[in-house]
């Protein structure tokens, strides 16, 4: 049976969740939380599907084990590969998903030119297939950023390497889009030079702070919110200091 003090498992293939768990420790400063980065394994997007599947659940397993009262995905790769699964395989548990900000985006601009920048595994995978499919009267393009999952994970949130490798993606869209979704959690952290180069004209959108409301729902309906105080464990499978020092950076303590 769950208590209201047991933690909230928040889960990525690396740092890039840290953008989501940001989200909830300013929506839920009174909750603990358990936060684990695979970096040993990342990145995720660029794995067949099956192997995400099971790096997900082993994880998720893990999580469960120590004693979690909800699990917030906070990977759009893990999501888009495993979701439905996690769900099928522990049906009592509180499980929420990151999936890219479409519907805002959507909302802001109902006939606009949108992007959605993500990894590979989410940008073919059927999740994102189906919630194209409820809008649609946007024109939607998918934009792979091979490589910047990694720049992040190096600590490289701006600087030359950045720019440089995300004006090869995004130059071809410059001018040319209402909205970009930040479809990867790793993204948050580079939004300024993403702005940079597409410019003021393209506002950017990412499912952190959804995903933090969406979670607080289910915790209130399921009469979990933790009264206080809260705190917040990070772990990485990596094990190093340097990369649990980034997570706190990224997390702005
Ligand atoms: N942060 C993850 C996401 O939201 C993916 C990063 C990776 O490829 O491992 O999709």
């Amino acid at each position: 049976m769950a208590r209201k003090t047991d933690p909230i498992g928040v889960f990525d293939s690396g740092v890039g969740g840290i953008s989501v768990l940001r989200e909830l420790v300013k929506l839920m400063p009174d909750e603990n939380y358990l936060y684990y980065g695979d970096s040993a394994n990342a990145p995720y997007g660029d794995r067949p599907t099956e192997q995400v599947r099971e790096l997900t659940l082993r994880v998720a397993e893990d999580l469960i084990g120590r004693g979690v009262k909800a699990l917030v995905v906070a990977c759009n790769t893990a999501t888009s590969a495993a979701v439905s699964l996690m769900r099928q395989t522990w049906p009592d548990l509180i499980v929420v998903g990151i999936e890219p900000a479409l519907k805002p985006a959507v909302d802001r601009f109902p006939t606009g030119r949108i992007g959605i920048m993500a990894t590979q595994v989410t940008l073919r995978e059927d999740k994102l297939a189906h919630l194209l499919e409820r809008f649609p009267q946007a024109a939607v393009s998918r934009i792979p950023a091979p490589g910047l999952v990694e720049l992040v994970e190096q600590g490289h949130t701006q600087g030359p390497e950045v720019e440089g490798l995300l004006e090869g993606v995004l130059a071809p869209y410059r001018g040319k889009l209402d909205a970009l979704v930040l479809g990867c959690t790793h993204y948050p952290f580079v939004k300024e030079a993403v702005s940079h180069i597409l410019g003021p004209g393209t506002l950017l959108f990412d499912g952190g702070e959804g995903t933090a409301r969406q979670t607080r729902r289910c915790l209130e309906a399921a009469e979990l919110l933790n009264p206080g105080p809260g705190s917040v464990q990070i772990e990485n499978s990596l094990g190093r200091s340097d990369i649990l020092q980034l997570s706190m950076e990224l997390l702005g303590r």
